[in-house]
């Protein structure tokens, strides 16, 4: 995800921006730049790819005496990654980095009426800024905000005013920090909906989007809360509240080392990546939602119109997506839908419909047999489409379109929130499919779009659950394997979850469809077989309550995943009733990811670097 930093004092301040971005690096990125403002003008630096081509860039440029500088790492969500799409962004007089999705962007940039140098939502923030600012000078000519005069009160400072003014246009999420030369010496803030924070030190005033970059440099921080916004000189900050009112923040003390910061007070990034999910699910919503409808930029209805069936096609954790993805496709949008494992399809002489669609889902965008099974789409003739992480990767720059996942850097090798917003994009495409072949009825229209709204709120980690399943997890440290077992939606969520366990705790997992026990892995069971059960309400519960009778009639040791009561059941984790499959299937998968985080600690396991495995797989 993209990375804010900004810098008033007067110390070298390219020194502090740039050590500033290298701590945000382990968020991912894929281009990086900054802008200094000087007595002498506003100078700006931006490279794509790493922060060595920006070093190399920048040469031996650095500041002296005063000095407001604000930096950026740009992961593309509107707009590739080029240059002149990696912040800041401004024009003669200003420039803005912002964090988040303005999702009137497109609205405004018709408003403004002037061109623009960039294809980001966020670019309009900073022509926003130059206009109000235009108009207040107007109304009171020849006024100038020195830093030394600076008045607070935006009803008097023009550019705080024209600030303000800025903000109350804009819909969506942001961090935003934006610098002019018409106010020297001060930087203007604001958070909605993305985290940023500040300190004082002696050399002045720091700004970030996390807490790694502040890590030795100040010694405490004062964490933004949503709606804040306002003004900071290297001396202090004039803080308001979303309603104008002044605001007050306590400091808060930081993390004694900047690899604890980047892990943000989780013990494994996987945890962090887990507890992360509501954010990342959120930024995927963003602008695709009104009140009627599902709405995807990225495709239209007549480039859909021709398709007559869909064959999606991965490896590991995002294979499991696109099997979860193809019940949704046929249910929701009634289309044809199969799934192929990369590796496999390539080899087996396939015979594709040429008016299909092939969708291959990748969180790296680097998987060579994916990236050879599009190739080979292609070659047949297939519209092609990718649902994929990192933009200008392989596959990304080989697919027709792509709906980029919007999931930031994953660090931990064991996928987790790249499936949430990989299933949760199949779900959007799935839906909108439905809408553009309208053969959904209202009624089923309105529920999906009313359950889209709630998932955020169900992916929140509930403490009471991280805690059982952390005291249940010493239970389940032997064996001779596990069975995920599961139906419909509930069978690719139960290989996710069997996967998620062997990748880290390396023991023996299997996920199954419930209903094919009793064909063959029923002759294992045993008091020392584990049956992970998900037992969903919504969905054939009564069927799965029969599959799992059977199993502790052999007696299998089983956990039961579910609304309610089941005598059955050795443990049960108690999950929320929701009524919606899609709604239990989000629950259910933070339940699965953490029991497999909580089995593979309590074995003394590297949970973020298992052995044997690699993030992505670049050979066949
Ligand atoms: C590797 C990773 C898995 C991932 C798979 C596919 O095996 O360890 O976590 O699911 O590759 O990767 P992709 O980047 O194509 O989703």
């Amino acid at each position: 995800m993209c990375g804010i930093v900004g810098y008033i004092g007067n110390q070298p301040a390219v020194v502090r921006l740039f050590n500033g971005l290298r701590e945000l690096e382990y968020r991912g990125y894929d281009s990086a730049g900054l802008a200094v403002l000087q007595p002498d003008g506003l100078r700006c630096f931006k490279t794509v790819g790493k922060l060595d081509n920006l070093a190399t860039k920048l040469g031996d440029y650095e500041s002296s005496g005063p000095v407001t500088a604000i930096g950026h790492t740009r992961w593309a969500t509107h707009g590739k990654p080029t240059e002149a799409n990696a912040h800041p962004h401004g024009l003669t007089h200003s420039q803005v980095v912002h964090n988040g999705i303005i999702e009137n962007y497109v609205a405004l940039r018709e408003a403004v009426e002037t061109p623009f140098l960039s294809q980001t939502d966020s670019e309009v923030i900073v022509h926003l800024f130059e206009r109000h600012l235009a108009a207040q000078a107007e109304s009171t000519p020849n006024q100038r905000v020195e830093s030394s005069s600076a008045t607070d009160d935006p009803a008097i400072d023009p550019a705080l005013a024209a600030f303000r003014a800025t903000l109350d246009t804009l819909h969506g999420a942001y961090a935003i920090l934006l610098i002019s030369e018409t106010a020297p010496g001060r930087i203007f803030f604001a958070r909605k909906g993305s985290p940023l924070q500040l300190g004082f030190a002696e050399d002045g005033c720091h700004f970030a989007s996390s807490d790694a970059p502040l890590v030795g440099v100040c010694s405490q921080t004062l964490y933004l809360e949503d709606g804040h916004w306002g003004v900071a000189t290297p001396e202090g900050l004039t803080l308001f509240g979303a309603d104008g009112s002044p605001a007050v923040l306590a400091p808060k003390p930081l993390p004694a080392s900047s690899l604890a910061a980047r892990k943000e007070g989780y013990r494994y990034f996987m945890e962090k990546e887990i507890y992360e999910q509501p954010r990342v699910l959120a930024d995927i919503l963003t602008g695709r939602l009104s009140k009627q409808a599902v709405l995807l930029d990225e495709l239209d209805a007549d480039w859909l119109r021709p398709i007559a069936s869909v064959t999606l096609c991965a490896c590991g954790t995002s294979y499991h997506a696109a099997l979860t993805g193809s019940y949704l496709l046929e249910r929701l949008a009634r289309v044809p839908a199969r799934v192929e494992i990369a590796s496999e399809f390539r080899y087996r002489e396939p015979v594709l419909d040429p008016n299909g669609l092939f969708v291959v889902i990748s969180q790296s965008g680097e998987t060579a047999d994916t990236l050879e099974a599009i190739k080979l789409a292609k070659a047949q003739g297939l519209s092609t489409l990718a649902l994929c992480n990192v933009d200008n990767s392989s596959i990304v720059r080989e697919a027709e379109r792509t709906l980029l996942l919007r999931a930031g850097i994953e660090k931990g090798v064991a996928s987790t929130k790249a499936f949430s917003a990989q299933v949760l994009t199949l779900w959007l495409l799935a839906l909108y499919w439905g809408q553009e072949r309208a053969v959904l009825s209202g009624e089923r229209h309105a529920r999906e779009l009313s359950a889209l709204r709630a998932v955020l709120n169900v992916m929140q980690v509930q403490p009471r659950v991280h805690e059982r399943l952390h005291r249940l997890s010493k239970r389940y440290l032997h064996g001779h394997g596990f069975f995920f077992i599961g139906r419909d939606l509930f069978y690719p969520l139960a290989l996710e979850g069997a996967l998620k366990l062997k990748e880290i705790s390396y023991l023996h997992a299997e996920g199954y469809p419930a209903g094919e026990m009793k064909h063959g892995p029923i002759a294992l069971a045993d008091a020392e077989l584990f049956t992970i059960a998900l037992m969903a309400r919504s969905t054939l519960y009564e069927k799965v309550k029969s599959n799992v009778e059977e199993l502790s009639a052999r007696d299998a040791t089983i956990i039961a995943i579910t609304t309610e009561y089941f005598e059955l059941a050795d443990d049960i984790i108690q999950i929320r009733s929701y009524g919606h499959p899609m709604l239990e299937f989000f629950e259910m998968l933070v339940v699965v990811q953490l029991l497999a985080m909580e089995i593979a600690i309590r074995l003394g396991n590297d949970v973020d670097m298992p052995r044997n495995l690699a993030k992505s797989v670049t050979v066949e």
